[in-house]
């Protein structure tokens, strides 16, 4: 069997297997931070998809922490039955749950949090949220530290009334407990600044006070060991906090890094598809060489190989897949029954887009963050399917309605991926650097998904001169793509194989936020209109993805989801287009 699916146990509680969901903010809680019930479909979508330990995402233990509007509620005892209802759930899932308490300290403004901000030392912080505003928060008395070290063991308490079985403390990415890590931020000349040992008194004290408070409950301690920039802290000294947390009783270390100020830039907490995978798990390994406890590693480990091996190779006990179970929450099932996972691009679109006050969303899951509206799904049944265009919107509606169909893909190209396969080789995806690997083996997977479910390719074939293939179809989901305007297509093509884009003059210009506007959405056209006149009457036809309308991936992708699962497909604004041919269609079908 494989490693990642043997129990393994954290502390006194015993995990079915060895893959954790680590904390990440979802937005689904509603303005006052109760659990909505968007918040259990979420999760419960990846308790169904067999995760071992589910962990919530940062809830602040006192209202001036809290770091994000919707952001779940802890500090008070009105939040209790959400939160117990969430993890009721969770256990009849089969799931054990977790909580992150984490106050972020300097990184949050009145207007969100309520309160003064407070931090070690008064000194400007940046604020990730809607602005890049910074501000100034309130230096913490020791009377003030004594009080916030309080509410960490009363917010724990509360989570063990509610039944969580752990409860992880956020001393991690530039929150409170790791801004007293850093010198830079740390400026404080009593005994919680200066020396490492000081620095590390306030989330070694949270840690014990929180383990005196929850006895039978597992504490895990959350740690970035590396900060990434000059003025942080670097992994000696956090190799160090990690080995004095162990010693302080944490029950298992999750060993991550970065900081809110890294540099090059604070994308490295989450690490985009430029960086390596596994990029933090020599951090974990040097960590677990050190300390007799579990150690959970994470950070691009969503590949089911390099998970299996980071186990293996005993440099980490547990692996927590963040993007990983937002883009596919079966992927532990997946595992289990060794099918080809729908792959996170590492695209940061998830956490990218919260800045502009989203909820949590995914460019290649269009259920993510929306599993209430999927939670009755009404796929077609019985049917011939022909799905034309093997871009991404094609390949996920096909991989979707694959159970009691037959489904042919017909594609005109040689391969698969259609616009995606390019994505890569441009400077930019969405706001990160792209890789061509990460589409690739999106592309790569997505593909091996549909073959071992039956669906059936036919490429070189562009039904346009070959009408007489979709014939047999009962259903035919036009997913053909978006077309060059001005005889653009080649000339773009041609230039981005060649490597072009990424030339320095031109890479600046397809990275200009107006440049990139005309290039993808202006200078193209859907193409849906000439292929929907194809159908013969009788036969459903569907257009899904820029087919419909030029846009941006995840509403292409998530119109492929909608198409394939709700009866009546809404969208967040490309629904795809739909009708029974009762003779030939005319007109343009553009929504
Ligand atoms: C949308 C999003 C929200 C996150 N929120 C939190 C959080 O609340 N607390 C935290 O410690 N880390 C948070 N993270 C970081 C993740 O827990 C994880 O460390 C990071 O995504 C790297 O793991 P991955 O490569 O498996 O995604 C968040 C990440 C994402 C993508």
């Amino acid at each position: 069997m494989n490693i990642l699916l043997t129990p393994a146990r954290i502390g006194p509680v015993e995990i079915p297997n060895r893959i954790v969901m680590p904390p990440m903010t979802t937005r689904t809680a509603d303005g006052e931070g109760f659990v909505t019930d968007d918040t259990v479909a979420y999760y419960m979508a990846r308790v169904s998809g067999g995760v071992g330990l589910i962990t919530i995402e940062m809830a602040s233990p006192e209202r001036a922490g809290r770091h994000r509007r919707r952001e779940i509620g802890v500090y008070d005892d009105r939040f209790l039955p959400g939160l117990t209802r969430l993890v009721n759930e969770i256990h009849q899932g089969g799931a054990k749950a977790s909580i992150q308490l984490g106050h972020a300290g300097g990184h949050t403004r009145a207007d969100i949090c309520g309160e003064t901000p407070i931090a070690p030392s008064a000194i400007a912080h940046p604020v990730y949220e809607t602005t890049l505003a910074t501000i100034v928060p309130e230096e913490m008395t020791p009377a003030r530290i004594r009080e916030t070290v309080q509410a960490f063991a009363a917010a724990a308490m509360r989570t063990q009334k509610a039944g969580f079985d752990c409860v992880e403390i956020h001393a991690a990415h530039g929150y409170l407990i790791s801004q007293f890590h850093a010198p830079f931020e740390n400026r404080r000349t009593d005994e919680y600044g200066g020396s490492l040992e000081n620095r590390a008194r306030f989330g070694l004290d949270v840690l014990r006070a929180v383990k005196a408070a929850v006895p039978g409950m597992a504490v895990i301690y959350r740690i970035s060991v590396e900060d990434f920039f000059p003025g942080g802290m670097p992994c000696s000294e956090g190799n160090r906090i990690a080995i004095w947390a162990a010693e302080a009783r944490a029950d298992a270390l999750h060993v991550t890094a970065g900081h809110y100020r890294s540099l090059p830039s604070a994308q490295i907490v989450i690490p985009p598809m430029i960086y390596p995978e596994a990029t933090f798990l020599d951090f974990s390994a040097e960590v677990k060489k050190a300390v007799r406890i579990p150690v959970i590693a994470v950070g691009r480990l969503g590949d089911p190989a390099t998970a299996t091996a980071a186990v293996a190779s005993g440099k980490a006990d547990f692996v927590a897949l963040g993007r990983t179970l937002i883009a596919d929450p079966q992927w532990v099932q997946k595992l289990r029954r060794n099918e080809p996972i729908r792959r996170c691009l590492a695209c940061n679109t998830c956490i990218n887009e919260m800045r502009g006050g989203a909820r949590i969303g995914c460019v290649v899951n269009g259920a993510a963050g929306r599993e209430t509206l999927f939670s009755n799904p009404a796929s077609p049944r019985g049917e011939r399917i022909a799905v034309i265009g093997a871009g991404p919107a094609g390949l996920t509606y096909a991989s979707l309605v694959t159970e009691g169909n037959e489904v042919t893909v017909f594609e005109k190209d040689k391969r698969p991926g259609g616009a995606f396969r390019y994505a890569g080789k441009a400077p930019l995806f969405q706001e990160v650097e792209a890789s061509e690997r990460s589409f690739d083996l999106y592309i790569a997977d997505l593909v091996a998904a549909c073959l071992r479910k039956g669906v059936v390719f036919r490429f070189d074939t562009d039904v346009a001169t070959a009408a007489e293939v979709l014939a047999p179809f009962d259903r035919i989901v036009v997913a053909t793509g978006a077309a060059y305007r001005f005889h653009l297509g080649s000339i773009s093509t041609k230039a981005l194989d060649w490597g072009v884009a990424r030339w320095p003059g031109v890479s600046r210009l397809f990275s200009a936020p107006l440049f990139r506007h005309w290039f993808y959405y202006r200078a193209r056209r859907a193409t849906a209109g000439r292929f929907m006149r194809l159908a013969k009457p009788g036969q459903i036809v569907i257009a899904i993805g820029d087919a419909i309308r030029p846009g941006k991936s995840k509403e292409a992708i998530a119109s492929a989801f909608e198409a394939a699962l709700l009866p009546e497909p809404r969208s967040l604004g490309l629904s795809p287009v739909s009708q029974r041919s009762a003779a030939a269609p005319s007109g343009p079908v553009n929504a």
